[in-house]
Formats: C-alpha cells, structure tokens, sequence
C-alpha cells in the first residue's frame, strides 16, 4: 500500500524521535520513498547524518541553508502524505495556530496531501486543556491524529502520551491508502445548497445553505477516486473540475437532474437544502407594492430524496436533517419516510453548525437506530467522516457478498 508513495516524515524535538529512524526504515521498506524534514531541536535528539543514511537523501532542518533556498511549497506539493512523528507539545501548538518559524511548520501550511501527526510527551502535558485544544484544533483542520499510546515515558511516570509504535504509524497510514482510493470506479450523486423558487422576475424564496457541506463532500469522494456528479444550487462556490457540476436553481431543475443521474450511481448523498414549497403561479412581471398584506399561494415541490429511496436498488441512499428541535426523533422519522440507509443529523442549536458555517457537528444515525455522535469540526473533515461511514458500510456488504 506504501509502495511508491511520496512521505515527508518531519520530526520534532522529542525523546520519541530515535523511533524516527525506525520509522524511516520501516517506511523504505514497505516501499515509500522518505524525504525527512527536522526541527532545529530534533537535531540534539537524533542526528541527520542517521537519518540522511537511511533515507538516502538530504535531510532539511531549515527554509534555507548557505548554498540554498530549500523550497517549502515544493516539498508540500511533491509528497502524498506528510507524517510528523513525533509532535511534541510546542510544534502541535505552532500548527495549530500556523506560526511558521521552521522547516516542519513552513512545509506543513504549504502541504496540499493528508497530513499525520503522532504526538510525544509526557502524561500531564498531554491531557492539559491547551495540548487536547490544539489536537482539536488540527483535526478540526482535516489533519489526522495517530493517537498517543499507554506506558512507560520519558520521565519514569507510566501513562499516555508515548508516540505510537513505528509499526502502528505505518498500519495507520496502509490502512489510510488502502481505503484512500476505494471509491474508483463508482459513481457519485451529490446534490448541495440551496434552491430559489421565484415569486416574480426579481425576488424569490430561498434559504441560507451556501453548498460548502455537499462541495466538501464532493472534492473527498473525487480525491479518494470517485466519479462525482454534484447538483449544486445557487451558490458562490466554484468546485474542482475533478467534479461535474451541474448548477439548477430551482427544487424542480433539481429533481430531474438528480433523476437524470440517480440510476447508474452506487451513492447518492443529499446534502441540498431544497424548498419544501414555491409560489403556486410566477407572476411574470414584478409584483407591486399595493395593499397591507400579500397573501402568497403555495403548493409542494417534490421531494427528490422520497422519490430515490422509492426508485433505488442497490445504490446507498444518504439524507441530512437540519433540525431546531426533537433532532433525533425527527431525523428518525425521515430515515423511514425517505428510505435513508443513514441520515446526518445538523442541528441549529449546536455553535458552529448548519448553514454556512466552514464547520459542522454532525450525528450520524442508521436504519438500525444505531448512532454515532462526532465533535464540532470543519466542513472538509465531517465530509472525510461521512465518507468513512459510507466505506465501511460497502466493506460489510463486499464481505457478505463474498461469503
Ligand atoms: O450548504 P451549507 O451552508 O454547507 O449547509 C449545509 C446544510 C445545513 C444545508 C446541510 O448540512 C443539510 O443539513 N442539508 C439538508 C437540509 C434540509 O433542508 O434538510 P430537510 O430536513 O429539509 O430534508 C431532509 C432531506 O431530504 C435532505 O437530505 C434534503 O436534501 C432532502 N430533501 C428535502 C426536501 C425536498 N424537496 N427534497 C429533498 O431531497
């Protein structure tokens, strides 16, 4: 799974970092090709003479050196996984807060690959508010933690806080390319944002949804292999052209275009907010402001997530709930009304959540009631988690089909 790929592995000043070099080692052998980055004070730790030996290339410990000018941006864009093992307490906090005065951090904010971090340090340190507040803060980024492992520490105290097993840093990133290209050759539907119904040629009724959850959504299927068509409402966004974006305005456009694309897709995610009513007559000049009151006549549109989990065969049919209150009992009832193999529950009372936000705090509930809660995050990481959920659910089904 790591043959061939491209890892910048970035050590930090921690006792931890004599495990880099096995890191390495195991690394090269599993294929990968290493190009190692170190912290000025990594360098009391474990020397580069070691590390360059072993890696079989230069090792860069600053943004420049006397003969050169050693590019940032280029090495963030040449890896396909940067791994920073191990994160000691000051580098979590410089990345977290983007503080660039070195190498690792420089490269780090420049890195366009998934990027891991194994953090190292003592028990108190590591449960301290400020250290868990920065872990949040990076995996709120997208970044993915290799969780701290339980035993003996630098300090003669036994607890968590010790960096991850080389051997464990390695499953961890086999098991992220494995998974990480698993929706090649499928087709995804997505549809996103809001829809506008007019009421006459200027004004309309709509909603807040700026599309960022469904786009979101979108570009990770696209980078883990998928053919993505997106559905996308009236939005400022512009997605990747790895996405074929097809933009409607109307709950009517997107209906048929949903339609048009449900059949021969494997997952349908419906992340749009779309109107549930529209004027009944579109008056076809603009409406004049005459009496106190104007009463308007509306009528449904069509529910696109109801009328594909009617249609649907084998396709996995995915559905959000924006809700104010009763979240999960009403969540509960769309789940059955609409057919969802699972709903992702958004709710307006939680900060951070909902429209608009480049966050979200989802609950992710399944036909079988079960629920799993996840924390306050961006928008681009809730949508690696929803992936993640959906995968998982294709494994279970690959592995019964295979039985
Ligand atoms: O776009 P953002 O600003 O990033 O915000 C994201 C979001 C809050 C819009 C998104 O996370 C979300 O919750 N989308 C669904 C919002 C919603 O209107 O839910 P609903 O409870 O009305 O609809 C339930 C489901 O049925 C949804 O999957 C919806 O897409 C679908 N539906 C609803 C009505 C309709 N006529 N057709 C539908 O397909």
């Amino acid at each position: 799974m790591l043959k061939g790929k491209k890892i910048l592995l970035s050590i930090c000043g921690s006792i931890a970092a004599y495990k880099s070099a096995f890191l390495c080692r195991l690394l090269i052998k599993e294929g990968a090709e290493v190009q190692i980055l170190m912290t000025k004070s990594a360098t009391s730790f474990i020397t580069p003479l070691t590390l360059s030996t072993l890696s079989k290339r230069p090792v860069y410990t600053d943004v420049s050196s006397e003969e050169s000018w050693n590019n940032h941006v280029d090495l963030g864009l040449w890896a396909d996984a940067m791994l920073i093992a191990p994160t000691t307490a000051t580098t979590l906090s410089k990345l977290a807060t983007g503080n660039c005065d070195n190498i690792v951090v420089a490269t780090y904010l420049s890195a366009r690959c998934p990027v891991f971090f194994a953090p190292a340090m003592d028990l108190d340190m590591w449960v301290h508010p400020a250290t868990q507040h920065n872990v949040t803060r990076l995996k709120s980024y997208g970044n993915h933690l290799i969780p701290v492992e339980h035993g003996e520490l630098a300090s003669g105290l036994v607890g968590n806080g010790r960096m991850a097993e080389p051997e464990n840093i390695v499953e961890h990133l086999k098991h992220f390319f494995a998974t990480e290209q698993s929706f090649t050759g499928q087709k995804v539907l997505i549809t996103a944002g809001p829809t506008y119904e007019p009421l006459d040629p200027v004004r309309f009724i709509g909603n807040h949804s700026s599309g960022k959850m469904g786009v979101s959504l979108a570009e990770k299927l696209a980078s883990r292999g998928a053919k993505v068509t997106l559905v996308l409402g009236p939005s400022k966004l512009t997605p990747s052209n790895a996405i074929d974006t097809i933009r409607v305005q109307t709950a009517q456009e997107m209906y048929e275009a949903s339609h048009q694309h449900f059949e021969d897709c494997s997952v349908a995610i419906l992340a749009a907010a779309v109107a549930d009513y529209r004027p009944k007559n579109i008056a076809d000049k603009k409406i004049k402001k005459k009496n106190d009151e104007l009463f308007l006549e509306l009528e449904k549109t069509q529910d696109i997530a109801a009328s594909l989990g009617k249609i649907k065969k084998e396709q996995l049919l995915i559905g959000f709930a924006l809700e104010t209150n009763n979240e999960i009992e009403n969540a509960k009832k769309k789940i059955v009304r609409k057919n969802f193999d699972f709903i992702v529950l958004n709710s307006l009372q939680d900060k951070g959540a909902g429209f608009n936000h480049d966050t979200n705090k989802i609950t992710i509930i399944h036909q079988d009631n079960k629920i799993r809660h996840f924390e306050l995050k961006s928008k681009d990481a809730v949508a690696v988690d929803i992936i993640d959920e959906i995968a998982a659910i294709q494994a279970t089904k690959n592995t019964k089909t295979v039985v």
